[in-house]
């Protein structure tokens, strides 16, 4: 019988397990540049089969979270070498989740403080709609986000090559592969949310093909510049983050996504199921629906828990469960599950920004037990 703990084939890449831990944006680089800490953080985490990095923006015009490290500049593609190194130095595999957030930014981040662009002019105005930004005093903290341009039709294409550079640079700093991130209300589901996208181009509302035409031109320059089997992709369907409110095509829009995804040999598609993060759960009905009409590797993140991340996987739903606050304050998360020892639970003050306070300090389970006093900060178990 299949268990977390085989080894797994993706793409051509084995993984030593079938745990992923899922990416998490910890805001810890002060110039954008990730740098030997980040290579620390990943390289303890580096026990699960596939780490997907925190999301790191392919230009300046992608950023809406202040102090997370990004993939345009030379600079940046060397500091995410330290870290490509140090996991595979441990026998990990870690792709870069590249990021645009459309219009969840803030003019303080934006090139010459210009408005952040998406598909749309409207800006996102729930309670939850917050850049991580800068106030007139310069002073960082969550700010409702900008009121944002719509990128003009020929402009879509320079965004798309922003991507398929951001592939490139992380194939260069040595990155397994690339997650293209079109979850959690960024700027991909704003072009596929038809109460969002309120164009009438070829990349707007009228038609399925059309709300997707982004996205899978991203999907297809990446794969030109690096290859199928180095790039997934991360959904988030029925997702409400961000105002994205559920419309009529949804199953149908990403069923659409499916036969396309398909045709293209990814290296993976990883759902996000935003259930355990106060939006509507992911139906159970449409995972099954999904899985019946993708024929690639199918990754789901979302309050899973060993048992539950084992009884998908065992039913064939998923072929890989992954873990995101888990992996925070368990870096040996692999480890425990599979001796069945206790899990720390994560400091959720210390989730964005700050010092190596909660993020390199939690320690391996076996080192805790060996030396429970000179276990730094001790993080409860
Ligand atoms: C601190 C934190 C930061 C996150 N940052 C990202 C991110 O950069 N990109 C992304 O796609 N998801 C992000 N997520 C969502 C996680 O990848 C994951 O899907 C979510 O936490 C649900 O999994 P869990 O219940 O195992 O934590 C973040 C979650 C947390 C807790």
């Amino acid at each position: 019988m299949t268990t977390l703990f085989d080894r797994y084939d993706l793409a051509g890449r084995i993984l030593k397990n079938r745990l992923v831990m899922a990416p998490m944006t910890r805001a810890r680089a002060k110039n954008g540049i990730a740098d030997a800490q980040t290579a620390l953080y990943y390289s303890q985490r580096a026990g699960a089969g596939l780490i997907v990095t925190e999301g790191t923006p392919i230009s300046q015009e992608g950023q809406g979270f202040a102090y997370v490290p990004g993939i345009w500049s030379e600079e940046q593609v060397k500091g995410w070498r330290l870290t490509t190194d140090a996991v595979h130095g441990e026998g990990g595999t870690i792709f870069a989740q590249i990021w645009h957030v459309g219009r969840m930014s803030h003019n303080s981040l934006q090139p010459g403080g210009k408005a952040p662009v998406s598909a749309t002019a409207q800006p996102a105005r729930d309670a939850n709609s917050m850049a991580f930004a800068f106030d007139d005093q310069g002073e960082p903290g969550f700010i409702q986000a900008s009121v944002p341009r719509a990128l003009g039709t020929e402009e879509v294409k320079r965004v798309v090559n922003d991507f398929a550079n951001a592939a490139t640079n992380a194939a260069e700093a040595g990155f397994d592969g690339v997650e293209l991130h079109g979850a959690n209300g960024y700027l991909f589901e704003q072009f596929l949310n038809p109460t969002v996208n309120d164009r009438t181009d070829r990349y707007g509302a009228a038609t399925m093909e059309d709300r997707t035409r982004f996205l899978l031109e991203v999907v297809d320059a990446a794969i030109e510049r690096i290859g199928s089997a180095r790039v997934g992709i991360r959904l988030s369907p029925y997702g409400q983050l961000f105002q994205m409110a559920h419309y009529p095509e949804i199953e149908a829009t990403y069923l659409h996504l499916a036969a396309e995804l398909s045709k293209r040999n990814l290296a993976y598609v990883h759902f996000m199921d935003q259930g355990s993060r106060g939006s509507s759960p992911m139906p159970v009905g449409f995972l099954q629906s999904f899985r019946a009409a993708y024929s690639g590797t199918l990754i789901l993140a979302g309050g899973l828990d060993q048992t539950k991340a084992e009884s998908l996987v065992r039913d064939g739903l998923i072929n890989l469960p992954a873990f995101g606050e888990p992996f925070i304050a368990n870096p040996d998360l692999a480890e425990r599950f599979r001796q069945g020892w206790p899990l720390a639970q994560a400091d959720r003050d210390s989730f964005y920004g700050g010092t190596t306070l909660g993020y390199t300090d939690y320690a391996a389970y076996r080192d805790l037990a060996a030396w429970p006093n000179a276990a730094p900060a001790a993080r409860s178990i």
